[in-house]
């Protein structure tokens, strides 16, 4: 299915109450118990679960081609989920690039926690093997990278990753790339990490982070829990939001992409510009040629214009 059809049908159905195309938002905390005592529509709690959050779980595990997703208030939400599913001694291997928030993260709110952290730079192969350990239970791959866009080959640290224990989980976080132009659980990641603020919601309207998996896995198992007895959950209001902005991010990923190529272009001639760091084009069109990682083209990112599932 064209990921345009996926944006605007997952997880949403027509109101059968009041034939409304356009679901509601269901403010209750609270959902009614039936004569015996159950909740015969699967929802007890609003914390625990809502319907609007499970519109929005659903879309996204849809759009990651993946089998479960859990929607969080932040994408910092999900770094933090990720990692207190960790134990004391756990090694982590990191971007020494990635977004500022998850050292923050690591080092701020985990500093106690007893993990232990690599920064490599994730597009050299060879270092991310050296800096393995028998303790290393996550890596964390960041790309497009921010800020630098470096573009990480995801079939190669998935295998690395594969081939050095079974106890390694991965974890892309495709928040630059948004499903549109990158698959990661296809390319063998173990689950991809949004932080849905940025191009996913698209409007600067709304705070959210989702975490997507493809198989059953115990880190994803463990956030869950943080997610739903931890509470850290995104509203109602915010589900629905972000599930509106997902109507159009097709069409403004492929516009952002026009946008971007030309502003790249138009700084690769200026005089005063030293460096640009664009991540490759995704169109047909060649990449701006000063750009260092178009060798990992085709191991991940814009995949599914291949297949001519995206752009
Ligand atoms: C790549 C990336 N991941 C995660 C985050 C954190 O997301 P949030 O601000 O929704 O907590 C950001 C925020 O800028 C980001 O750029």
């Amino acid at each position: 299915m064209k990921i345009e059809t996926i944006a605007i049908h997952a997880g949403r159905h027509t109101d059968q109450g009041t034939g409304a195309v356009t679901m509601p938002i269901h403010l209750s905390t609270t959902f009614e118990r039936s004569a015996e005592g159950e909740y015969p529509l699967g929802f007890s709690y609003s914390r625990d679960q809502n319907p609007n959050r499970k519109a929005l779980e659903t879309c996204l595990a849809q759009l990651e081609g993946g089998k479960e997703a859990l929607s969080f208030s932040s994408g910092l939400a999900v770094a933090t989920a990720v990692m207190q599913g960790l134990e004391r001694g756990d090694h982590i291997i990191a971007p020494d690039d990635v977004y500022w928030g998850l050292r923050k993260v690591i080092g701020g709110v985990f500093e106690k926690a007893g993990l232990e952290t690599s920064y490599v730079d994730m597009t050299d192969e060879d270092a991310v093997r050296a800096a393995l350990r028998p303790s290393t239970r996550l890596i964390w791959v960041e790309t497009p990278s921010n800020p630098l866009m470096k573009v990480t080959d995801l079939r190669a640290i998935a295998t690395l990753a594969r081939n050095a224990s079974s106890k390694i989980v991965t974890i892309c976080d495709g928040t630059f790339a948004t499903p549109v132009l990158q698959h990661p659980l296809d390319c063998g990641i173990d689950m991809v990490a949004h932080s849905t603020t940025k191009y996913i919601s698209g409007h600067s309207d709304v705070v959210g982070g989702a975490l997507i998996t493809k198989f059953d896995n115990y880190l994803f198992e463990r956030a869950r829990k943080v997610q739903q007895y931890g509470g850290s959950v995104p509203s109602p209001f915010d589900c629905w939001l972000t599930m509106r902005g997902i109507e159009t991010l097709p069409c403004r990923v492929r516009a952002q992409c026009d946008s971007a190529m030309r502003v790249a272009a138009f700084l690769a001639r200026h005089p005063g510009v030293e460096a640009v760091h664009s991540v490759p084009d995704t169109h047909a069109s060649a990449g701006l040629p000063s750009h260092d990682h178009r060798d990992a083209r085709g191991h991940g990112f814009e995949e599914h214009q291949a297949e001519g599932v995206g752009l």
